[in-house]
């Protein structure tokens, strides 16, 4: 056959198989086949060069006639089969606007965030301001500032995480704060009484966790600053407290307790709700909870914030909110709280 009757069974071929390609990757097989650098058409444009010189002209024009047609189909196929692609996946995405939409999931606050509100809510009541102060603190604010100098036994009542950094003279090192007792230092250095104030937020131990301990947990602080405030008006403060957040008929007890940044120091305790004091598993058989620690604030911190304490006194106290919440809402393991488990969160 010569190179003329070739390319006109090459084109006749090309032209008749395009026609039955229906998608992209067919028609790349159909132009790899006919034009690419191995196509059947391109080989014949290779033979044109050839020929003898009298034939190569001719040969030469048909040649490139065919090629030109074959890539103006290829051309016009693709437009066609692109078209044909989008409508078919136009029609497999088509959107049933008609079905019910996807419920979203309402979010909630976690417990610890909900009781922090609820005990915050009732000292804002009370005439006391929220504020917070930072995790990451000096030894002087942890310590002390609170009157437990270094190599103090009282030190070992707060296991501590120590970092590495010191301050500038590399005497003082940071530590994350072990109770939020150190922001009655910074809120007294800062302003000058009247002071009353709370401060929630996270405080960190080196613990062994077990059912009521957490090595991240939290603490709300307050503190009242002012000229005649004495031990009953923390302990009508606390009784408030209590019959707001636990119930009108809330009954309290105070018992000593010792604290270095307070004198005298107590701890807080309120007769149990669930067997009302006679004695339950909640109350472990005593018939009272603990709930926090308290005491008036000792002569010596108020002193080393620039404080007359002749002409000042005041009163501190500190509690765990987690440890509330697992008493109001009947809360087994303290670890539940962070253990990011839908099932327990969502009951809140
Ligand atoms: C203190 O930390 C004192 N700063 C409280 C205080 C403030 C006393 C002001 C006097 C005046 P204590 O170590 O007892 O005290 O902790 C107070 C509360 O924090 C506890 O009653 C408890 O509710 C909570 N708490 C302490 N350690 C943990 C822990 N590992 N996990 C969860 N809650 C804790």
């Amino acid at each position: 056959m010569s190179l003329q009757e070739d390319l006109a069974a090459v084109q006749a071929q090309a032209l008749v198989e395009v026609s039955a390609v229906t998608d992209t990757e067919a028609l790349e097989r159909w132009r790899v086949a006919y034009l690419g650098r191995q196509g059947t058409l391109t080989l014949l444009l290779r033979r044109v060069g050839e020929l003898p010189q009298e034939e190569r002209r001719e040969a030469g024009a048909s040649a490139n006639q065919a090629r030109v047609l074959l890539e103006g189909r290829l051309e016009e196929e693709l437009a066609r089969i692109s078209a044909l692609e989008t409508e078919r996946r136009l029609a497999a995405e088509i959107i049933d606007v008609t079905l019910p939409g996807r419920p979203l999931p309402r979010g909630r606050l976690h417990p610890t965030t909900r009781t922090i509100r609820d005990i915050t809510a009732v000292f804002t009541a009370l005439g006391f301001q929220v504020v917070e102060g930072p995790e990451v603190e000096w030894d002087y604010y942890n310590f002390e500032a609170l009157n437990i100098p270094p190599g103090h036994p009282a030190r070992d009542m707060w296991n501590t995480l120590w970092t590495d950094y010191r301050d500038a003279d590399g005497n003082q090192p940071m530590l994350l704060r072990t109770h939020t007792s150190p922001m009655q230092v910074r809120v007294m250095q800062e302003r000058q009484p009247p002071i009353r104030v709370v401060v929630p937020g996270r405080c960190y131990r080196y613990e062994a966790t077990d059912a009521t301990h957490e090595s991240i947990f939290h603490q709300i602080e307050g503190l009242a600053v002012d000229e005649g405030i004495t031990f009953a008006n923390l302990k009508g403060t606390l009784y408030e407290f209590a019959r707001r957040l636990f119930g009108q008929e809330r009954r309290i007890r105070f018992r000593c307790d010792y604290f270095p940044f307070v004198e005298p120091g107590v701890d807080m305790s309120i007769d149990c709700f669930r067997c009302q004091g006679a004695g339950c598993a909640i109350c472990s058989q005593t018939g009272w909870i603990e709930i926090m620690g308290a005491g008036m604030v000792h002569p010596e911190v108020l002193r080393r914030v620039g404080y007359d304490p002749a002409r000042y006194t005041g009163f501190a106290f500190g509690l765990g909110p987690e440890r509330i919440a697992m008493l109001k809402y009947g809360i087994e393991d303290i670890r539940l709280f962070y253990a990011n488990d839908l099932r327990f969160l969502e009951q809140f």
